[in-house]
């Protein structure tokens, strides 16, 4: 399957199918026909996987989220000068999230910019991080704070890397194609019985098309953070630590906040908090509050929000799907935060 992302700029495709990885060579003759060096940066916990068999200059970097710092993007590319590398060049980011979104920025950023072709192999990776060009790292402030917008040359899903991949990584993942599901109005029941492919390749077109229509985040692409205020704020409460939520995670519990949130406006009937809630707890994902997160700086983290204009702003369900609603009271919100807790206990 082939899914085209249609930037104005450097449009280029999505390839999903078993064993994609063997058609790295082909997309980089088509897309760096210049290139005399093909470097490959892999999330070392993975380099030496059975399905590992990616062929260029090899350089294993740091995997996960601790792996995106500024100052771990200018070490590697020190490693980087070594090779001889040069901008008609190429690098592939082989992991998941987290390595894309690492890999983006130090090609956005050597020598003024390389691309880069994407190979994620997290479902997170091939359903989200890895299209659209978002790259970035974080800073103490909060995540992904250092970042540009740089399209990928190319996206390659190879869906053999998946066999690896720990089961709670397979399971988080899978709260951004529900999302995706849930902002084209696609009833949940369907989403559970539908295959998985079928799930990552509607993920994969909802982003591919919104990331057309709106490069840079003016106006729709702010859909995507659907459940993605609360579950930015848990994040940051848990950024370092090892009972660190992973990313799909909490967006998951942001779902469900979201809709309770929306219910609560008026905006939908609460069963749709409970068919939210019911498809992500069927596919094993946290539906409920972490005990420890204090509601207080929760608040203040998301008035905080690097997407915020204007007040609280949360992307909510209504009778014309979901919309961008900024402004929203304080004392509603954590009067919301407050029911969670309690149900959640
Ligand atoms: N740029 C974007 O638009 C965007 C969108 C969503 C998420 N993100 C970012 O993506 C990250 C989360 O992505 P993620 O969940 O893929 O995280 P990740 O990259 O940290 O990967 C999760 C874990 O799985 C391991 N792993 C990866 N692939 C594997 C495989 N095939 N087999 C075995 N182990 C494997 C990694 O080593 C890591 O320990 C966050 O940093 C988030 O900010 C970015
Ligand atoms: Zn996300």
């Amino acid at each position: 399957m082939k899914i085209p992302v249609r930037v104005a700029a450097n449009p280029y495709d999505v390839v999903v199918a078993r064993g994609a990885r063997h058609d790295i060579p082909a997309l980089i003759t088509q897309r760096a026909p210049r290139a005399r060096q093909v470097v490959v940066l892999v999330d070392e916990a993975i380099s030496s996987q059975p399905w590992f068999d990616i062929e260029g200059v090899i350089i294993p970097i740091n995997g996960g989220e601790s792996s995106k710092s500024l100052a771990y993007v200018e070490q590697v590319a020190n490693d980087l000068s070594r090779t001889g590398v040069t901008r008609q060049d190429i690098l592939v980011a082989v992991g998941g999230g987290a390595t894309t979104d690492f890999v983006g920025l130090l090609g956005a950023l050597y020598q003024r910019g390389m691309p880069v072709i994407n190979v994620p192999t997290t479902v997170a990776g091939m359903s989200d991080a890895a299209i659209g060009g978002k790259t970035g790292v974080n800073i103490a402030a909060g995540k992904n704070l250092l970042g540009t917008f740089t399209q990928p040359a190319g996206v390659i899903c190879d869906l053999d890397t998946l066999s690896t991949l720990p089961p709670r990584d397979a399971v988080a993942g899978e709260a951004e194609m529900v999302k995706c599901w849930l902002i084209s109005q696609r009833p949940t029941s369907d989403y559970l019985t539908a295959d998985f492919e079928t799930r990552l390749e509607h993920a994969i077109s909802l982003k591919a098309q919104i990331v057309a229509a709106d490069e840079r985040e003016g106006s729709t692409r702010a859909l995507l953070n659907y459940g993605h205020t609360l579950a930015h704020a848990i994040e940051a409460q848990f950024f370092d630590g090892d009972d660190a939520p992973r990313h799909g995670e909490a967006v998951a519990v942001g779902l469900v906040f979201a809709d309770m949130l929306a219910a609560s406006l008026g905006r939908c009937d609460v069963s749709r908090v409970a068919s939210t809630r019911e498809v992500l707890r069927q596919l094993g994902l946290p539906v409920s509050l972490p005990a420890q997160l204090d509601l207080e700086e929760t608040v203040s983290f998301m008035r905080r929000d690097k997407k915020a204009h204007g007040g609280l702003t949360f992307v909510l369900t209504g009778d014309h799907g979901c919309e961008v609603v900024a402004g929203i009271d304080d004392a509603l919100v954590r009067g919301c935060l407050d029911t969670f807790m309690e149900e959640s206990r």
